[in-house]
């Protein structure tokens, strides 16, 4: 078998569930009794910023109550020991992983605790309520900020970085996401193709569990130290 030096480990919703932070993808298919639509894309943005911006209000105040769970502790003592290359590309919003101590990390799907200023495009640390339009603390200008989050129809962040990772691994290993939203579903098949072990931990199979080498299935907290405790040792 390959000689594992480079890593890239791929993080979803699932991975902060135990946290009692709530998946996408829930039994009725509600993100906290909304469409993923209806709070997730530009379009719902530009028709009903005050329902959008009081939604994401409500999750960035949920993440002040949460703290991180055993799967982030487990994640940023790898990144801590390990060695060799690693970059943990997270598609959650949370700060849960930087929070675990967490620091070879990418956010491609944008952050809670950050502000996107549409006036003058900067982008600045945000934790408070971004309803009720607050100026802009670079520019000045009133009603233009948007959460820093990749919605629906927009390019998640980095791919470039992410790409020439995964074209280096050794070893991927998607963790609690169900491989739902391209391009983070099709990462396994870049690794794959650029001949890296692939490795799934998810509570059920994921839609692409079949492309990878093994899948481990149960919960995050007790899943990833194992797996960590395997590698480290
Ligand atoms: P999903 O809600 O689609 O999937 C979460 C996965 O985690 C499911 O397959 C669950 O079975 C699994 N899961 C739940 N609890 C778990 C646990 N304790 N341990 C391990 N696995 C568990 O969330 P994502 O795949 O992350 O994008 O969703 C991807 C993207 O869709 C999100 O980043 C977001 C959303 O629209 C944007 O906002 C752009």
């Amino acid at each position: 078998m390959r000689e594992i030096h480079n890593i890239v480990i791929l993080t979803g919703a699932g991975i902060s569930a135990e946290s009692g932070l709530a998946i996408f993808r829930g039994p009725e298919g509600l993100w906290e009794g909304h469409r993923v639509e209806d709070v997730a894309t530009p379009e719902a943005f530009a028709r009903d910023p005050v329902l959008v911006q009081r939604f994401y209000d409500a999750r960035r105040e949920n993440l002040k109550r949460v703290e991180p769970n055993a799967a982030h502790a487990a994640l940023a003592r790898l990144d801590e020991a390990w060695p060799g290359g690693l970059l943990i590309v997270t598609q959650n919003v949370d700060d849960l992983h930087e929070r675990a101590g967490a620091k070879r990390l990418l956010h491609m799907h944008g952050e809670l605790n950050s502000a996107w200023c549409r006036a003058c495009d900067m982008r600045m640390a945000w934790s408070g309520a971004m309803g009720g339009d607050p100026a802009c603390p670079g520019c000045g200008v009133a009603g233009r900020l948007r959460p820093d989050i990749v919605w629906f129809g927009e390019m998640p962040y980095e791919m470039e970085r992410i790409d020439a990772a995964l074209m280096e691994a050794d070893l991927f290993v998607s963790m609690g996401t169900s491989g739902n939203v391209y391009p983070a579903a099709g990462f396994v098949q870049t690794a794959r193709y650029c001949s890296a072990r692939t490795l799934e931990i998810n509570l059920e199979p994921s839609i692409g569990s079949y492309l990878f080498d093994e899948s481990r299935t149960g919960r995050a907290g007790e899943l990833v130290p194992a797996w960590v405790e395997e590698v480290l040792k």
